[in-house]
């Protein structure tokens, strides 16, 4: 069988769309989040769009409860193909103002869930020669100004996707990750920040995407299909990056003065 994904954070935006993208090829989805409404939900439409599957409760934070999910997959599916480590918060503020706190949570939230997804997934991936799929952003390619910890956790979800794209190409195991601009979805729900203001700011960002969650997803899906590592969703994502690497120097002389007019609003509001 070569039909079967787990996701975390299924139970909303672009996890559900991922989802559904599988649904629609006849897949088995294993979905979980620590959103069970939400959850249920995506079941139900991935059923009507022609997959199947089951859901399970699952904080990324707690590695025991990945362990369990793990264990239901092999269980309920026996065993899973694509693993897509989604779930994920929202933060921001400047590095002055956030809190450790604020650090500790979004670290063990946006980068130790990725890893500790990878490690308890990892025997059944190794076992089906199956892929996994990290959701980074655009944030770990580029450092934004007043999001300082959210782009140490995505760019620690690069590095750790490009340390298993090498240490798993013997065993056959592919590996993707996902680096989105900002677009819309409830993910300002679970924001956490020093300054209010930040998070409007944001807002206003995730509503001028391009593109949709179901894009993204649609996009994710020919581009595993293609075999591309780095899948860069969006086309001012792609240019921007291609300037950072010709001319890294460039971007941060841009990035110091978005910093600066963010500063300014932030005081003006
Ligand atoms: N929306 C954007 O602009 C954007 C841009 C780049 C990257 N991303 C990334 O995409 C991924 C999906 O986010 P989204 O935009 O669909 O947001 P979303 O809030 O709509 O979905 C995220 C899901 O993750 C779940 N979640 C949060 N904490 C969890 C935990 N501890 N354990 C398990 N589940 C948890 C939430 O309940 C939610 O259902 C995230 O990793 C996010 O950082 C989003």
């Amino acid at each position: 069988m070569h039909n079967r994904m787990m996701i975390t954070g299924a139970g909303s935006g672009l996890g559900r769309e991922i989802a559904l993208r599988w649904a629609r090829d006849g897949w088995q989805l294993a979905l979980s989040d620590v959103n069970e409404g939400g959850l249920a939900e995506t079941l139900k439409m991935v059923r009507e769009a022609g997959g199947d599957g089951f859901t399970m409760r699952c904080d990324v934070r707690d590695y025991s409860q990945l362990i369990a999910f793990a264990q239901a997959c092999e269980e309920k599916l026996g065993g899973i193909d694509i693993v897509v480590n989604n779930a994920g918060v929202a933060s921001g503020g400047f590095f002055d103002e956030l809190s450790l706190e604020d650090w500790e949570w979004q670290i063990a939230i946006n980068l130790m869930g990725v890893v500790k997804g990878c490690k308890a997934f990892l025997p059944l991936v190794q076992k089906s020669k199956g892929k996994i799929i990290n959701i980074a952003s655009m944030a770990a390619l580029m450092q934004a100004p007043g999001m300082s910890n959210y782009n140490v956790a995505k760019a620690g979800v690069v590095a750790l996707s490009e340390s298993l794209l090498v240490e798993l190409r013997q065993a056959e195991v592919g590996v993707h990750v996902v680096c989105p601009s900002f677009f819309q979805t409830n993910l300002l729900d679970s924001f956490r920040g020093p300054t209010p203001n930040v998070k409007a700011q944001i807002g206003k960002l995730l509503e001028s995407s391009p593109i949709t969650a179901a894009d993204i997803a649609d996009y994710i899906h020919q581009q595993v299909a293609k075999g591309e590592f780095m899948i860069l969703p969006h086309e001012e994502g792609r240019m921007a990056w291609k300037v950072k690497q010709q001319n890294p120097q460039a971007i941060y002389d841009e990035m110091a003065m978005l910093a600066e007019k963010k500063r300014a609003k932030s005081r003006a509001l």
